[in-house]
């Protein structure tokens, strides 16, 4: 039976493995690039801030998730302290990159404070999963007041890009092949 429920800690492991297999060909079969994409995209939300997740189930096995970070400043706060320098310790080019990360975040914070990640395991996208665990993210981050909601992806992900128009995102900004999209909450 397919569900989605609400994420825990013990979802880590699960989660950290999907962000490796929904990345790039280096990610799925690399351990030490899986490892820094996982650290990267993944293991702060769930490790931090489980209670912002969810989980997508196919007979309790986890095929995907979506995870928030509900304030910039903690986020960063954090990410900075404990993630980037995991990320730094596996490789220095990828610590820069996770040192930077969070900028994005800070700029367009005040307006919308949280950010999200989504991905699901090939077979079970297309389904409306993704727009359904987008409308609960929504439901519980409106449920504490946050204003709004922000996330990065590359351009050339048309499909995510689209899905996240459908979903009520617009692109605030567009730049260095990536592009910065946001709702908001209110
Ligand atoms: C993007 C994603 C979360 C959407 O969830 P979903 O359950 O497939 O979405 P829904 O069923 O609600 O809506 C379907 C839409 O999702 C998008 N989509 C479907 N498969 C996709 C894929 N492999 N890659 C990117 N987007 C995809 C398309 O816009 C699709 O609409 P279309 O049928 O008109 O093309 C999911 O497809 C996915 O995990 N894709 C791969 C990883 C990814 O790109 N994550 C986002 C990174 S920014």
């Amino acid at each position: 039976m397919i569900k989605i429920r609400e994420a825990n800690i013990n979802d880590a492991e699960r989660v950290e493995y999907i962000c490796k297999m929904t990345a790039d060909e280096k990610s799925k079969t690399e351990e030490k690039a899986g490892k820094i994409t996982s650290t990267i995209y993944a293991s702060y939300y769930i490790e931090e801030e489980p209670d912002n997740a969810f989980v997508l189930e196919d007979d309790g096995v986890v095929v995907g998730y979506i995870v928030c970070a509900e304030n910039y400043r903690s986020f960063k706060t954090v990410f900075t302290s404990v993630y980037s320098e995991k990320v730094k310790n596996l490789s220095k080019s990828a610590g820069l990159f996770a040192r930077v990360l969070p900028f994005p975040y800070v700029i367009f914070g005040r307006k919308y404070p949280a950010h999200l990640h989504i991905n699901l395991l090939p077979g079970y996208r297309s389904n409306g999963y993704g727009a359904e665990m987008i409308k609960l993210l929504e439901q519980k981050l409106r449920g504490k007041g946050v204003k709004g909601v922000m996330l990065m992806a590359s351009k050339e992900n048309t499909g995510a890009v689209r899905f996240y128009k459908r979903n009520g995102f617009e692109i605030i900004i567009s730049a260095f092949g990536g592009v910065v999209m946001a709702k908001s909450l209110r």
